[in-house]
């Protein structure tokens, strides 16, 4: 044996003394993967050793590369034990870890809630239906045409002043954000023959500062009813059973002569306060009656705009603030929390209409 042989077996039990020593402490995938790098890896000791064998002399080589192999095959054979233990146990306690208490309790799902106006909507939607009303939309985005020269509001009107209207655009023609409902009244005739029976749900628009009771987006509720031989008596009828279905069924209805230049006669209508019993109280700001909005017989100038027969036919129209109708029936103070966003308020309502 010479030197260079000598050398050579030494180094190479070393390896195999260090490389088996590594092996049993490896004891995760990380581990045992640097393991396979250090040792038998293209850059590996091992390797390594192996490239080296071209400098022994052709004597020493056979023996020499005998020798390397075999300790190639014993670390090869003894990371490949090593590893499957090693992955089997890393694979335990992943699945330990990942492991689903089917125990604990769940999260509980936020839920949200209709708003108010929504629902509001919702309940007069059904109220009017028993009553032979069906629930028509329209445009928010209305010509001057529907929102004012239908409805009896011609441009050189003063009245059409009493609307402070938000307008898109005035020079070719006028366009306006609908200050109320009632231009439904005028399209819905357009495309029906009498009788007709609809309620408009929707948003109406004003150029007004904002306080308690005044807000620039708010929503109304049409209505319109056009047949032969129909009298201020239906209205009447009708207004109250809407009042008793929202408010309770002994409640009175008052009307008082006011004026909308679409109806002849026209008045507005409250409600006797069911907080207090029409004996006063904050909600009706102690005059005992909730005003709940306008309405009349419409004028024979709006039927004969949309080609109906004065003559024939008449009907009685009226608009109701949504809002405020809410207000009302639950007590709440400021219009401004409509649109506002807080969600105290939401679930308060929420609660309240449960
Ligand atoms: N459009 C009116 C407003 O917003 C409310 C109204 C009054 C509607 C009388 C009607 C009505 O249909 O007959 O001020």
């Amino acid at each position: 044996m010479t030197n260079a042989t000598t050398t050579f077996d030494t180094t190479l039990a070393d390896l195999r003394d260090r490389a088996l020593a590594a092996l049993a402490v490896a004891d995760d995938p990380e581990a045992m993967a640097a393991w396979e790098r250090a040792y038998l890896g293209a850059k590996g000791e091992l390797t390594g050793l192996l490239r080296g064998l071209g400098a022994l002399s052709a004597a020493e080589r056979p023996g020499a590369g005998r020798a390397a192999n075999a300790v190639k095959q014993e670390l090869t054979a003894a990371f490949a034990a090593r590893n499957e233990a090693v992955a089997s146990v890393s694979l335990e306690a992943q699945l330990a870890a990942d492991a689903i208490d089917v125990t604990l309790p769940g999260r509980a799902p936020i839920l949200g809630a209709e708003h108010p106006v929504t629902r509001m909507v919702a309940e007069l939607g059904e109220i009017f239906a028993l009553m032979g009303f069906q629930t028509v939309y329209g445009p928010e985005v209305e010509t001057g045409h529907y929102n004012f020269d239908l409805l009896n509001i011609p441009s050189d009107h003063p009245a059409r002043d009493v609307w402070d209207t938000m307008i898109v655009q005035s020079e070719r023609e006028e366009i306006v954000l609908r200050t109320h409902t009632s231009p439904m009244q005028a399209r819905t005739m357009e495309q029906t023959e009498p009788p007709v029976r609809v309620i408009v749900p929707g948003r109406a628009y004003r150029y007004e500062a904002q306080d308690a009771s005044h807000e620039w987006m708010f929503h109304q509720l049409e209505g319109l009813a056009v047949d032969e031989r129909i009298t201020l008596a239906d209205l009447k009828g009708v207004l109250t059973e809407l009042a008793r279905q929202l408010f309770g069924p002994q409640r009175k209805v008052r009307f008082r002569c006011d004026f909308f230049p679409f109806v002849e006669p026209g008045v507005d209508f409250a409600v006797d306060c069911a907080i207090c019993g029409g004996g006063g109280c904050r909600v009706c700001k102690q005059t005992g009656w909730l005003e709940m909005g306008g309405a009349g017989m419409v004028h024979p100038r709006v039927l004969r705009g949309v080609g109906y027969d004065p003559d024939r036919y008449t009907g009685f129209a009226f608009g109701l603030g949504i809002e405020r109708m809410i207000m009302m029936k639950y007590g709440v103070d400021d219009v401004r929390a409509f649109a506002g966003n807080d969600l105290r308020f939401l679930r308060r309502m929420a609660r309240l209409a449960a």
